[in-house]
């Protein structure tokens, strides 16, 4: 596929001098980028770079120590986990985090909860406003399951599918919250060539058709350079790079991170 020449203005989120550590370890140091409203935005480095630290920062599980982070115009030097989700910021995780025991279908409604409005009282007696809501909310998720193209297991317990298809209910999951701002930490790891020609496939169409914002952390350079429109690169908790995928590819400083060679 060619490289993906869209260029976007509007900034959605931008993060600006971040640095966090635990204890005596620095996971990122001064980090500073911005996410573009209807972009796919790709953060990139070796294992340990400070990636996944970087997504726990944007929606608030993790609070770093400095810098702050901008999300549609409002400027946080800490965001809670609920602030972000109903702020829109939807995630996936390195780990797949679903209801091992429960159906395709209830782990993805799960998605739903914060868009629930009538109380545990209404829902108990199952009628009424809540009647009128859960029906409305099982249209919702309906549709991702057709969207995603797993109607055939949306009865199945998630734990007894085989992994590339959990890492899709996750995504349906992430999208039952009809984010503004999706995170996607390693959506196709683990995954064998055909799961990751659907993967790619399912995040390009959420970009298109729903208008979704999406930064996704990903070690296959091929998906990454076919799929985002700029990359972020981190090594050792500090930004190295930071461009379009052509111009990220030929940066020496990128070149060396990846080839191991000394700092
Ligand atoms: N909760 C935590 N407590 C202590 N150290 C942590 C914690 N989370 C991350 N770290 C440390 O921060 C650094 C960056 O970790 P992080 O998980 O962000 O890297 P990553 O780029 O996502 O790596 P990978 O590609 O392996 O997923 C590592 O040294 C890691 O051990
Ligand atoms: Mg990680």
């Amino acid at each position: 596929m060619a490289e993906r020449m869209r260029s976007f203005t509007e900034v959605l989120l931008s993060v600006e001098n971040i640095s966090l550590s635990f204890g005596g370890v620095k996971a990122l140091t001064d980090i500073s980028f911005d996410i573009r409203k209807g972009e796919i935005r790709a953060i990139i480095g070796p294992n340990g770079a400070g990636k996944s630290s970087m997504l726990n920062c944007i929606n608030g599980f993790y609070h770093p120590q400095q810098g702050a982070i901008t999300y549609k115009g409002v400027r946080r030097s800490r965001m809670r986990p609920h602030e972000a989700a109903e702020q829109g910021i939807a995630r996936t995780f390195q780990n797949i985090a679903l209801f091992k025991g429960m159906s395709t279908l209830d782990n993805i409604m799960t998605g739903r909860n914060l868009r629930m409005k009538t109380g545990l009282f209404w829902q108990a007696l199952h009628f009424g406003p809540a009647r009128r809501e859960e029906i409305e909310h099982r249209k919702a998720v309906e549709e991702i399951i057709d969207f995603l193209e797993i109607q055939h297991i949306r009865k199945v317990p998630v734990g007894r599918l085989p992994y590339g298809l959990q890492k899709r209910v996750e995504l349906g999951r992430a999208l039952a919250a009809q984010p503004e701002l999706l995170l996607l930490d390693e959506p196709m790891a683990g995954m064998n060539i055909e799961e990751k020609q659907d993967m790619c496939r399912f995040i390009l169409d959420v970009n298109d058709e729903f208008g979704t914002t999406i930064c996704l952390i990903e070690h296959d350079m091929g998906v990454v350079m076919d799929i985002s429109d700029r990359v972020v690169v981190l090594d050792y908790g500090k930004k190295i790079g930071d461009g379009v995928p052509d111009a990220v590819k030929n940066d020496q400083a990128v070149v060396d991170a990846y080839l191991g060679v000394s700092h």
